[in-house]
């Protein structure tokens, strides 16, 4: 199983932002994370449509939007032309993610589900793990990159991988929040086959394909 590192742009020099995309349309293998807070869902506010939609139309490799918002269903209507490989919200939305996850199947080639630190991965319905295509575990509190990794996160991975090899399940298991190379071999140790990060890779003079290099390895 090789393991795919999604970067995280909300670390990224926002006043450079072509440069930055241009500079991963360089590197082979990666997803391109988004992460799209409203400021309600968590208290941090991100970017909007344009910019979503100029980042994944300029964007080489798959795009990954992590919706952290109130209302997820307006953002996979309102996202669904966009370039977006897969789709991302919240366990913790207080919605029907059943008929959420079919309506989303029909725009998006992937649909994940995430869940915080404090939502334990038995809160996950058996029904959504079957269908879904990714699952996130929040390694920090959703809300603002730079934050130190949660070691409970990796409890979290290793009853997924449990459940995903007991029932042959599809999902793929993601990481996100504080994640480096300081722990980066642990999450993988653990099940995660995907890892966001987001200061590690943008902040620091090492070349992005190195930092990547690193975390895969
Ligand atoms: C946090 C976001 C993360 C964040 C990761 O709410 O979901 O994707 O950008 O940033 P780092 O890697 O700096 O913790
Ligand atoms: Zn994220």
């Amino acid at each position: 199983m090789s393991i795919v590192i999604s970067p995280s742009i909300l670390a990224c020099d926002f006043l450079n932002l072509e440069k930055e995309i241009e500079k991963l349309n360089r590197i082979e293998g990666i997803w391109l994370h988004l992460d799209v807070m409203d400021g309600h869902f968590v208290p941090n506010l991100t970017f909007g449509h344009e910019i979503i939609h100029s980042v994944c139309k300029q964007s080489i490799n798959p795009c990954d939007v992590h919706l952290m918002v109130n209302n997820p269903e307006f953002y996979i209507d309102s996202l669904k032309e966009m370039n977006i490989h897969n789709i991302t919200w919240h366990l913790e939305n207080n919605c029907d993610h059943l008929k959420m996850i079919k309506k989303a199947k029909q725009s998006f080639k992937s649909v994940g589900i995430s869940i915080k630190p404090s939502t334990p991965v038995v809160d996950i319905p058996d029904e959504i793990l079957s269908k879904i295509d990714l699952i996130l575990v929040m390694s920090v509190e959703p809300g603002f990159g730079g934050q130190s990794f949660m070691n409970s996160s990796l409890e979290k991975l290793e009853q997924l991988r449990k459940i995903k090899k007991e029932n042959n399940y599809n999902f793929v298991i993601q990481v996100d929040g504080g994640i480096s190379d300081n722990n980066s071999k642990d999450v993988i140790d653990h099940g995660a086959e995907n890892l966001v990060a987001g200061s590690y890779i943008f902040k620091g003079s090492e070349a992005y394909a190195k930092k990547v290099e690193k975390l895969s390895s």
